[in-house]
């Protein structure tokens, strides 16, 4: 099976840590995001994969390769401007198979691939729509199902009166080459607006997959979410495996003196020092440094940060290489993006997002 995944978008809302790192290859616990997916899609019978990109395609490459390290053949389409999400389809459309999968880049699922092409199959669809229900509706495309989970109607980001059910389009689809005809080529096409309403009552179904755990993780307190969900086995990943009945993986390098609290990952090389608090919900990246007398709980520190004495960290995403000072409390949603210096006594907080490199000195900032 054949699977293209678009991964296209600049990941504003994740900055300032996609301000260095495009959303795909950021990372999720302990391997890149789009890792977790290949994984999900390799589960599901998926041996050939095309990227679809735009934004910083040279370092989605630069990681994955040509996926032979995942079992996987890996090629990569690169658009001269944004084509939109079906004008990316059009694009890659020398690379097609007569049936492949389409997956937005940016979802974390387990959701059943296997029922859904099966599904395919048995209704003659030429698209079909995985379905997940949310609360709310209005950021995603919005879905009315006939009783043969036929689609009766698409549509996308729609507003807050207009919703009757709570089944959305979760970014991952079952397609026939033959949509392609839908798709006019050379310029930008959404195929929320311009093809899925072309194709309703024209073999356009959906598949809902209720019970699949299912998240965006396009903003900070997502990828926390996400983060956490993986550590505490929420959601069906290579990760659950590696952490098993304790939910706990501290690599053999790592130096702790001070406490670790499951659910956490504590990667090679990281010093925990004495009288510190690590977890419950914690990842603390390769080469991590955590002072004497820290608290860190349900937060993230990429690779190689450094905390001083005393911090509290908690619920905040501490970027890599980045130095928090003595006495220092990052929480609440706080983002310090790579390469921050953050002086001692400084107090961030209130989903603060502090830039690439940006040295702010000691007592600076307080709330
Ligand atoms: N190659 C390429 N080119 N990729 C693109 C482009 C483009 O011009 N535009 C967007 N993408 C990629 C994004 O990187 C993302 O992985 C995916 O297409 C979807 O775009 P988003 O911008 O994240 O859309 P959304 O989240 O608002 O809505 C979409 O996803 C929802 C589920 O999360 C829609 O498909 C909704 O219908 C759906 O419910
Ligand atoms: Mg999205």
């Amino acid at each position: 099976m054949q699977a293209v995944i678009l991964v296209g978008g600049e990941g504003t809302r994740l900055r300032p840590l996609t301000s260095t790192v495009p959303k795909p290859v950021l990372p999720l616990v302990d391997r890149p995001f789009i890792v977790h997916m290949l994984e999900w899609l390799k589960r599901h019978g998926v041996e050939d994969v095309v990227m679809s990109c735009g934004f910083l395609a040279t370092s989605v490459h630069n990681v994955l390769g040509d996926g032979s390290q995942h079992g996987l053949r890996i090629r990569y389409v690169e658009e001269p401007d944004p084509r939109g999400t079906a004008g990316a389809l059009k694009f890659a459309e020398s690379f097609l198979d007569e049936r492949f999968l389409m997956l937005n880049g940016d979802v974390l699922t387990d959701l059943d691939l296997t029922e859904q092409v099966a599904q395919h199959e048995r209704t003659g669809a030429t698209g079909t729509l995985a379905l997940v229900p949310v609360d709310d509706p209005t950021a995603y495309g919005l879905v009315r199902l006939t009783e043969e989970n036929a689609v009766r109607e698409f549509v996308e980001k729609p507003p807050a009166d207009q919703i009757d059910t709570n089944l959305i389009s979760a970014g991952a689809y079952v397609l026939e080459r033959s949509v392609l005809d839908l798709v006019p080529a050379d310029r930008n096409v959404s195929i929320e607006r311009e093809v899925w309403p072309r194709l309703v009552g024209a073999g356009l179904y959906g598949c809902p997959h209720r019970g699949a755990y299912w998240l965006d993780i396009g903003t900070p307190r997502r990828y926390l979410q996400a983060t956490f969900d993986i550590i505490e086995g929420k959601v069906r990943t290579a990760v659950a495996d590696r952490l098993g009945d304790t939910y706990l993986a501290v690599d053999g390098t790592a130096t702790i003196h001070g406490r670790v609290i499951p659910p956490a990952v504590v990667e090679r090389g990281v010093e925990v020092a004495a009288g510190a608090h690590v977890g419950s919900l914690v990842v603390l990246g390769d080469g991590v440094r955590v002072g004497a007398r820290c608290v860190v709980e349900r937060s993230v520190v990429l690779q190689g940060a450094e905390i001083g004495a005393d911090c509290v960290l908690r619920d905040c995403i501490v970027g890599p290489g980045t130095q928090v000072g003595d006495r220092t409390s990052v929480t609440d949603g706080a983002v310090l993006g790579e390469g921050v210096t953050i002086g001692a006594d400084n107090v961030i907080a209130n989903g603060a997002k502090v830039f690439p490199h940006v040295d702010l000195p000691d007592g600076a900032l307080s709330f």
